[in-house]
């Protein structure tokens, strides 16, 4: 077995919505501004009992459902979240008890917005190493609670939801490609300063927009290349481009750059907003499970977040 492939999808996505008009009530803002500047409308958010390892569960069973896996086979889980329930266990841990799965390992990873892309390399990594055979991989954030609702520079971005994947051991192709990266000098650009081992600056997030927003779209630019290079792929290979949803510029900017038109772009922020490294696999279990993504398809999947980290994954689905 050399290949991994997606065998199901599922998401989740809290009750409670959050509208741009709510929003007009609490900051300055409009919802004029916020739907030119970033596409989005609304964005869910997690009940004050709800944490991340409960969407995580949720999105989870509906993967495993979908794959038709029986839930012993697992033999990995990767919980991509900045938003732990707790600083330990893992939240891998804690879903893996919800489960009802015993013995297989079970871990967290974090690179904020791009931790999916991070953990589907890894799951996939881990695969074709023989080391597993059915991996289920989550991306679930509660970006809600590291959120200041009163600084309208970022709160505006944010929220709440999971998803996630089943990648099975395969002779088929599957996932073609992994590109990631990181760049530990932009730390402070997009940061939650406060941490356990240091008990000193905000614990909720410090944005510089303007220039992240910027980075974010060369960086994306370039990994669209290195993975079209490295594939020997032409731009009108791609099928569908499933992105992180950080902000509709951005995503248009990386369909510009493929020649796509945005029918191709699966988009999610309009009503999830930003749900840091729940987004992806969210975007993906939408459009697969509205028929729009077909077995056999071409999907170019990547992102970009605080770190900097970013990453793409291409996958035959
Ligand atoms: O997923 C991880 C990666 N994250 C991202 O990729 C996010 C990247 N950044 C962005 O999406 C955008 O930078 C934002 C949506 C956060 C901000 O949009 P922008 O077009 O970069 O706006 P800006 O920060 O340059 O601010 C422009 C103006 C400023 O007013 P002045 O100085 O021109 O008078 C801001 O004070 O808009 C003002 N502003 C707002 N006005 C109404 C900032 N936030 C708001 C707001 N409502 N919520």
């Amino acid at each position: 077995m050399k290949h991994s492939r997606i065998a199901g999808t599922g998401s989740y996505l809290p009750e409670r919505i959050l509208t741009n008009a709510e929003l007009e009530r609490t900051i300055d803002t409009t919802d004029e501004w916020i739907f030119s500047r970033t596409g989005i409308r609304e964005r869910h958010i997690v009940a004050e009992n709800e944490h991340t390892s409960d969407m995580a569960f949720e999105a989870a069973k509906k993967a495993i459902e979908s794959a038709s896996v029986d839930l012993q086979t697992i033999d990995l889980i990767v919980v991509a979240t900045t938003t732990p329930d707790r600083i330990f266990p893992s939240t891998a841990c804690l879903l893996q008890q919800k489960l009802g799965i015993v013995n297989c390992p079970a871990f967290d990873l974090q690179a904020v917005c791009s931790g999916f892309v991070y953990a589907l390399a890894t799951a996939d990594n881990f695969i074709k190493a023989g080391a597993a055979k059915c991996v289920l991989v989550v991306g679930a954030d509660a970006m809600s609670r590291i959120t200041d609702w009163t600084d309208r520079s970022n709160c505006i971005l944010w929220g709440d939801g999971a998803g996630a994947v089943i990648l099975q051991a395969t002779d088929e192709q599957g996932i073609l490609s992994t590109h990631l990266h990181a760049n530990g000098n932009y730390a402070d650009m997009l940061t939650v300063p406060q941490g356990v081992s240091k008990q000193e600056g905000s614990k909720t997030i410090l944005m510089e927009g303007n220039a992240v927003f910027k980075m974010a779209v060369n960086t994306l630019d370039a990994i669209v290349d290195d993975t079209l290079i490295a594939n020997g792929l032409e731009k009108a290979d791609i099928d569908w481009l499933v992105p992180h949803q950080a902000n509709i510029r951005i995503l248009q900017s990386t369909a510009k750059k493929l020649g796509m038109s945005m029918d191709r772009v699966v988009t999610t922020v309009d009503k999830h907003g930003n749900t840091s490294a729940a987004s992806i696999p969210l975007a993906l279990d939408v459009a697969v499970r509205d028929g729009r993504i077909k077995r056999g398809e071409i999907i170019l999947m990547e992102a970009f977040g605080g770190g900097f980290t970013w990453g793409s994954v291409l996958m035959k689905y």
